[in-house]
């Protein structure tokens, strides 16, 4: 009786059961190809020996190095590949542009859409980021989309508005099923690089605010589907209490991922 209990809990426990718990490393514009190589040999060995839990493993390299990659992790069922960007463009004249059409056929699986480096130096707007959203769903690859205050705005008294702003101008016009194939990434840039971390707490805050602000367009059951992942300054240290608050559902890791054994740990954290 009480086994079946608790069998009725964890299977009406809808987020353990549907939300993907997901570690996601970007490489950002670093590495060389037998650097990147090395990484990634370094992580899938590590991951066998110790990862035993059911994250998922989403490396970031750059996109010149993603055929590469996915060579190493193609029978590693718990890796999956993310290009850092992709066009919003379907394809044509635009030299020097990747489009999502593109990374399908190399079995890309994700993109980061909207990563505030992208927004700041390439002026990328959320107008033009549901573009992006769009042609990466329109080709079957799952965008992790990136929203986040600066610390300006963090000082001012409506910062959650402006993130919920982020979500609402590039995925509300997505249908349920659409979203549903999204990942969002609450990355603060105050504690991108900068080795400033937010509280548990206050991340916590935020990714209750974003998926309660889902909810009240798609509805609870859809909000509950939806992983978010916390990102900015995540390291082996302060992993395990971001990824214990209830609405963190994993990381969207920068400097930290590019070590192997911290990477991992992180890893082990979730
Ligand atoms: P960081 O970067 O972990 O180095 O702060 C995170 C990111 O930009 O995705």
């Amino acid at each position: 009786m009480v086994l079946l209990l608790r069998k009725m809990t964890y299977f009406h426990n809808k987020n353990f059961l549907m939300r993907k718990k997901i570690v996601a490393g970007n490489w950002k514009m670093n590495k060389v190809l037998d650097e990147a190589v090395a990484l990634t040999s370094e992580l899938v060995n590590m991951a066998k020996d110790e990862v035993r839990n059911d994250a998922k493993i989403i490396l970031c390299p750059p996109a010149i190095y993603l055929t590469t990659i996915q060579k190493y992790i193609e029978n590693e069922p718990n890796f999956a590949l993310a290009a850092q960007n992709c066009s919003d463009k379907v394809s044509g004249a635009f030299t020097g542009e990747i489009s999502a059409q593109m990374l399908q056929s190399i079995g890309v699986q994700y993109v980061l859409i909207g990563h505030s480096e992208r927004r700041q130096y390439f002026n990328e707007t959320n107008a033009l980021l549901a573009e992006k959203v769009n042609t990466a769903l329109a080709n079957g690859v799952s965008p992790i989309f990136c929203c986040g205050e600066s610390l300006e705005q963090r000082q001012n008294d409506d910062y959650i508005g402006f993130v919920k702003n982020q979500l609402t101008e590039s995925l509300f016009h997505l249908s349920e099923e659409q979203l549903k194939s999204v990942v969002i990434a609450y990355e603060p840039i105050w504690a991108i690089g900068t080795g400033l971390t937010a509280s548990a707490e206050q991340a916590q805050d935020m990714h209750a605010a974003l998926r309660a602000h889902i909810a009240s367009k798609y509805g609870a059951d859809v909000a509950d589907e939806i992983s978010i992942l916390y990102g900015g300054s995540v390291t082996a240290a302060s992993a395990p209490e971001l990824f214990a608050a209830p609405d963190i559902d994993g990381g969207l890791v920068g400097g930290a991922s590019l070590k192997s054994r911290e990477f991992t740990n992180i890893i082990k954290a979730r």
